[in-house]
This record gives structure tokens, C-alpha cells and sequence, in this order.
């Protein structure tokens, strides 16, 4: 199709944002904007923007800030501050971006196709950040399939209430809710019809699923969407262990469509700094249920989200942490320099860690998980795992180019979702296979496959 404008977007942030962008992209084509692969080539700029961390927020002021000049070239041109940032600065956002044209709070994405009708017809300088009692859904359309043919996310609830004490998230996404199951299958059933095999539940903690709406359990609403057809796997994020229910953890050892990988941040080990944090649930309680989970399913994988430099956290404190990382033998993790929040409680907290100090105990963390996560990957080794297909593979793999120059190398995960390598000619993406593992690295393994794919029997 020839579109006669074009759009931009660009994305900071989490899978949240993603699925967020795609909606926000579909809203711009029903309103007859194309996509543009380049801002040059662009009408209308989005960048849907986050505020988790300090530089995060960063990145999208200076995105946004490049475009200041070629406005002044293209006085038509569209600039759109979008999502969490927006939402937190309102009209403030003029102060270092005057170019900005709409500033679209999280709460406002329902309202953005009359904004961006009110933009085409002239209109500047718009600020919504005004509540929303609707969920904002658009249902995936031809723009939504560009970049990812065989996974996608799927966001079931937006917001959090559960307030801890370093997170933006509840006052820059608002308050818990979630969509109707028939919503989500019906989007599901639409991914599926359209080549998607693999879809990932998105939301801050998919374990209250429902609950306030008086709906169906989250683990009732897994055994829904293993029922629909050609959809080969599910995964989902995030769970939250004070809510980690056993019924979710039977519903993982029973659905074999769902994969055995469970996100479960634990953000620190010390029982001083998870009260300060408002988790609600200490080290041992935390150990407890990764314990009940194994017990469930023995070759769970398991990651998890920490924080280094909390405010007060003293040595004695990260090294809490540490034991904790070395006792679960975490697959992989996620880890954070603490950043302060003005609008997060822990912004008033006293006992600030030094900046040096707090790279020093990350550093620290990460060197030793990649010890755990390489020793993990090494135990693959000789093992026949199920891979997913994702596609061809960009990086070229030294050990492949040298043995099987001719031949592709694809790329795909594990249940687990770790990076798997192997060369085929004949096996496609979306296409399960088994792959037998023979070398280790890492951040990925390297196999090659036992059979002919699946589509093929
Ligand atoms: N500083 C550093 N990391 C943070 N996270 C959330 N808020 C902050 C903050 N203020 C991390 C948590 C969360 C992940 C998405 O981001 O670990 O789980
Ligand atoms: Fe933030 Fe805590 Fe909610 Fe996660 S559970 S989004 S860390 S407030």
C-alpha cells in the first residue's frame, strides 16, 4: 500500500513498551500514516519513552532533543513524547523539549487517535495526561507482524499496586487492571492465525491477574490460551514471589505448552533492605518458593531482577545478595545500579551509596553470575533440547563457519530461553525441533538438529 505520510517510532524500555509501540503504530495507520524505517523519512516522530531508571529518561530527552534543528527545516514535522516519561512530566516536558508537539501520558494512549487528528489539523503544544477507565487495546493488524514472525507479546494488565519503594511504576502507569480473558484470546487466536507460535503474557505481576475484577486465576487463563490452536509455546513475566501462587506452579508442570522458565525478581538478599524495598517477603521466604518450584518442575530455568545500591545497603547487605544468587543458581539475571526516583519514596530514604561503590558491587554480581550462567549453559552440553526457530542467525558462528561453510545457520531458544545456534538448509522459522547441544558459551549454545522439523512430518 502507498501511504502519502509516514511514521517513526522508536521504543525505550520494557516488553511492555514494545507492545505499546505496535499499538500505538496501528493507531497512526488506521489514521493513514505508513511506516517509516528511517525519522528522515518521517511525518510524525513518536518516541514512547521510559522512566525506570535515571538514563533511561535520558535517552529519550536527548532522542527527542535531535529534532529541535530539523524542525526548524521542517516546520510540518510531528515530534510526540509518548509513555512513562510523558506521563511523569506533563508540560514540564516543554522546559527542555519546546519543540514537542504532543506529550501522550500512558493513561492517554486510548486518546491518541484524536490527538493525532487534532495534530494533522494544526494543532501544538497538546499535554494529555488526564486518567483513563478504559485499558487501551488495538488489536494487531499487517503493521504489527514487520519485525517478529514467530513470538510476540501479549500485555493481560497494566499498572501495579504494589508500591515499592524505589519503582516509578504505579504512579507513571497508575493502578492495576486487567483485560478480559475474551480480549486476550481473541488477540491470541488473531497472533496465531497470522504465523505467531510463540507468545510471552505481559504484565508487572501476572500472578493477581484478575483477582480485583472478580475474573477468572491467571493460572485458569494459561490453561485457556493452551487451548488455542498453533500456538506451540507460552511464557510470561512478571511474577512477583510474595504472589507466587501453587496453583501457578501446578499450572506450569501440567500445560506442556508452557515453557519452564519462570522470571521471579528478587531485587535483593537481605531481609533489612527487602523491607525497606516493601517486597513483602524475606530471603528465606524468597528461597522457599524457589524450592517449592523445583520440587514442581525439576529443569526449571529460572532469572530473576536485582537491585545493587539501595540506599543504607552496606557490604554486609549485597553480600546477602550474593549468597542468595549462589544458593538459587539463577539461569540469568538482571541487575541494576539503583537509580533515585523523585516521585519513589526511596528518593527521600537516607544512607545514599556511593556511585563508585555501587559499580563496584554490580560489576561484582555480574562477573559472578556469568561464572553461574556459563557452568548452567556447560551442564546443556550433550543434552537434546527443544528450540523454537526464530530465524537465520546474524552472527556467524566461528566454529560453524569452519566446519559447515555452506550451509545457514539459524537461530532459536530453549524452553529455558537460552540462545541456541545450529546449521540447516531446510528447517524454517516458527518450526520446533530437537537440537543435540555440543558447545557452550556465555550467552548461547551451539547443537545441531536430530531430526527434520516438524511442519515437514
Ligand atoms: N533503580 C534501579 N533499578 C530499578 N528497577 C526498578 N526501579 C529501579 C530503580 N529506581 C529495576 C527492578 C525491576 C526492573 C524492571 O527494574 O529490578 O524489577
Ligand atoms: Fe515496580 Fe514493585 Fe510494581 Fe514491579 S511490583 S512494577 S518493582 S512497584
Amino acid at each position: 500500500m502507498h501511504y502519502k505520510r509516514y511514521a517513526y517510532i522508536h521504543t525505550i524500555g520494557c516488553q511492555m513498551n514494545v507492545v505499546d509501540s505496535e499499538k500505538l503504530t496501528t493507531v497512526l495507520n488506521a489514521r493513514g500514516f505508513g511506516y517509516a524505517r528511517d525519522p528522515d523519512q518521517a511525518d510524525i516522530i513518536v518516541c514512547n519513552t521510559c522512566a525506570i531508571r535515571h538514563k533511561a529518561e535520558e535517552k529519550a530527552f536527548s532522542f527527542l532533543g535531535q529534532f529541535a534543528r530539523e524542525k526548524l527545516k521542517r516546520p510540518g514535522l510531528i515530534t510526540v513524547m509518548a509513555g512513562c516519561v510523558a506521563q511523569q512530566e506533563g508540560k514540564k516536558a516543554f522546559k527542555r523539549l519546546p519543540h514537542l508537539d504532543l506529550v501522550l501520558g500512558t493513561q492517554a494512549f486510548s486518546r491518541f487517535s484524536r490527538h493525532i487528528d487534532a495534530l494533522t489539523s494544526g494543532q501544538r503544544k497538546i499535554v494529555d495526561i488526564g486518567p483513563s477507565d478504559v485499558i487501551f487495546e488495538a488489536m494487531p493488524d499487517d503493521t504489527g507482524f514487520a519485525e517478529n514472525k514467530v513470538s510476540k507479546f501479549v500485555t493481560i494488565m497494566q499498572g501495579c499496586d504494589n508500591f515499592c519503594t524505589y519503582c516509578v511504576v504505579p504512579y507513571v502507569r497508575g493502578r492495576e487492571k486487567s483485560r478480559s480473558q475474551e480480549s486476550i484470546v481473541n488477540e491470541i487466536r488473531l497472533l496465531a492465525d497470522n504465523g505467531i507460535r510463540e507468545i510471552t503474557l505481559l504484565g508487572q505481576n501476572v500472578n493477581s491477574y484478575g483477582i480485583k475484577e472478580g475474573g477468572i486465576s491467571f493460572a485458569e487463563l494459561l490453561e485457556k490460551v493452551a487451548q488455542i490452536d498453533n500456538i506451540r509455546r507460552i511464557r510470561f513475566a512478571t511474577s512477583h514471589p510474595k504472589d507466587l501462587s501453587d496453583e501457578l506452579i501446578q499450572a506450569m508442570a501440567c500445560l506442556e505448552k508452557v515453557c519452564n522458565h519462570l522470571h521471579l525478581p528478587v531485587q535483593s538478599g537481605s531481609d533489612r533492605i527487602l523491607k525497606k524495598m516493601n517486597r513483602g517477603y524475606t530471603k528465606d521466604t524468597y528461597l522457599s518458593r524457589v524450592d517449592a518450584v523445583k520440587t514442581a518442575i525439576p529443569d526449571i530455568a529460572l532469572s530473576t531482577d536485582i537491585i545493587v545500591g539501595f540506599p543504607s545497603e552496606t557490604l554486609p547487605d549485597f553480600n546477602e545478595t550474593m549468597d542468595l544468587v549462589a544458593r538459587v543458581g539463577f539461569d540469568s539475571i538482571f541487575a541494576f545500579a539503583y537509580s533515585d526516583r523523585s516521585s519513589a519514596p526511596a528518593a527521600k530514604f537516607s544512607g545514599p551509596v556511593d556511585e563508585r561503590e555501587k559499580m563496584d558491587r554490580l560489576n561484582q554480581l555480574l562477573a559472578f553470575q556469568d561464572t553461574i550462567t556459563l557452568k548452567k549453559n556447560q551442564q546443556i552440553t550433550g543434552q537434546v533440547v527443544e528450540i523454537l526457530v526464530e530465524g537465520i542467525s546474524t552472527r556467524q558462528h566461528d566454529k560453524f563457519v569452519k566446519t559447515t561453510r555452506h550451509t545457514r545457520q539459524m537461530t532459536g531458544r530453549s524452553p529455558g530461553n537460552k540462545i541456541v545456534h545450529f546449521p540447516s538448509d531446510t528447517i524454517a522459522a516458527g518450526d520446533l525441533v530437537n537440537i543435540k547441544i555440543e558447545n557452550a558459551y556465555p550467552h548461547s549454545l551451539w547443537g545441531r538438529p536430530l531430526e527434520q522439523p516438524s511442519h515437514e512430518k
